[in-house]
């Protein structure tokens, strides 16, 4: 069986198609144990070198500082909303935070919850949209801030960093002691980032990595038990790095998968080699866009997403004939954000840059028929 449509859901999303027949091949017999991974003990020692090797190959696929320590938790990125503040805010402390989309809000929104929250600049347009990033030289910093919270891959509105932000003691440099928290849930392992740039990167599986139930955090030693006393201990850092992560009962099937995901990562020449392939889809796509004259992108070039493409119909009463048609021609989860509207082509790692021919030649098709 192969797989009849293209799927741009922003998340959960698509897996690379390799990933999903192996792991439909070993669902009842895993590595000749007569069971299936999901049924086999988190402590058992097949399971925990499968674990060990997941955490290895992420460690090598972003060449992770061994100073900092990688962990599987459950709950998504909007725990880690409140988790990032209950282990790195302090009683009574404060934190900076730059608003980009609606991620980066929320979780403001629920740091606020915490403790003082510091926002560096609102990106938010006149017309209460987001369609760009703030540049570095205009963040009011503050130097008392416990962290810098960003979220660089805003999935709803489709901006993205196009690279890590400037650390130093430069004027508009975030002061090496103030860590920088990103939530990079819809472009992990689709660049290359420097990962010493940051004090602690998080985000849920389900876009870029595997199924919805795993986050990933990877969180500089340091800052390892800081926890405020009330945090649960599930989410606790430090006591999740002491248990290496499996001080509850791991999310073992999404290990599984995620694991898989890196092997076949690593197989395509890693993260440089599918970031070279993530710039030919995005550009394509975007190229489709602005040349023509049906179809239109809000974000400002310089921060469009590679991952998450957003665009609108100029006559938006097309919108509804667009997504039928393109269902029909098995394109399918095209439509944007409720919040923002138009069209949104998530284009993770997984998706063949044949999804894009595909989608931008149905783009320009509709555009003659309809256009
Ligand atoms: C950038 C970003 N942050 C946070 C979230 C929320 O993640 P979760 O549903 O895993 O809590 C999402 C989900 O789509 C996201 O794209």
């Amino acid at each position: 069986m192969t797989r009849k449509v293209f799927n741009f859901s922003p998340g959960p999303a698509l897996s690379p198609e390799p990933v999903l027949r192996q792991a439909a091949d070993e669902m009842l017999d895993w590595q000749g144990t007569g069971m299936s991974v999901m049924e086999v003990s988190h402590r058992g020692k097949d399971f925990m070198a499968l674990h060990a090797r997941a955490i290895a190959d992420l460690r090598e696929l972003l060449a992770i500082p061994p100073n900092y320590k990688v962990l599987f938790m459950q709950g998504g990125a909007l725990a880690e909303n409140a988790i990032v503040p209950l282990n790195l805010m302090g009683d009574g402390g404060q934190a900076d935070y730059l608003l980009t989309g609606q991620w980066s809000l929320k979780s403001a929104r629920e740091a606020a919850r915490y403790g003082q929250v510091n926002i560096v600049a609102d990106a938010t347009g006149s017309e209460g949209r987001y369609t760009h990033i703030p540049k570095q030289t205009v963040w009011k910093l503050s130097r008392e801030a416990a962290y810098l919270h960003l979220c660089t891959s805003e999935t709803i509105e489709g901006v993205e960093f196009q690279g890590d932000p400037i650390v130093g003691r430069g004027e508009h440099e975030v002061s090496p002691d103030v860590p920088i928290v990103a939530d990079m849930s819809s472009h992990i392992l689709s660049r290359v980032i420097d990962v010493s740039r940051y004090g602690c990167i998080y985000g849920g599986a389900q876009k870029n990595i595997g199924p919805a139930g795993l986050t990933f955090v990877i969180v500089r030693e340091d800052l390892i038990g800081r926890a405020h006393r009330l945090c649960p201990s599930a989410f606790n850092y430090q006591v999740v790095a002491d248990n290496d992560s499996m001080f509850n009962t791991p999310p073992t099937f999404g290990i599984y998968l995620a694991g898989l995901v890196f092997e076949w990562l690593k197989a395509q020449g890693g993260v440089a080699a599918i970031e070279a392939i993530n710039i030919d889809k995005a550009r394509l796509l975007y190229g489709a866009i602005d040349g023509s004259r049906l179809y239109e992108s809000r974000v400002s070039k310089q921060d469009r997403s590679r991952m998450n493409v957003t665009f609108f119909l100029r006559d938006e009463r097309l919108n509804e004939a667009f997504l039928a048609d393109a269902r029909e021609a098995g394109l399918m989860n095209l439509k944007g954000h409720r919040v923002v509207g138009g069209m949104r082509a998530s284009i993770y790692n997984a998706m063949p840059i044949e999804g894009v021919r595909a989608l931008v030649a149905f783009m320009r098709d509709f555009e003659q028929r309809r256009g």
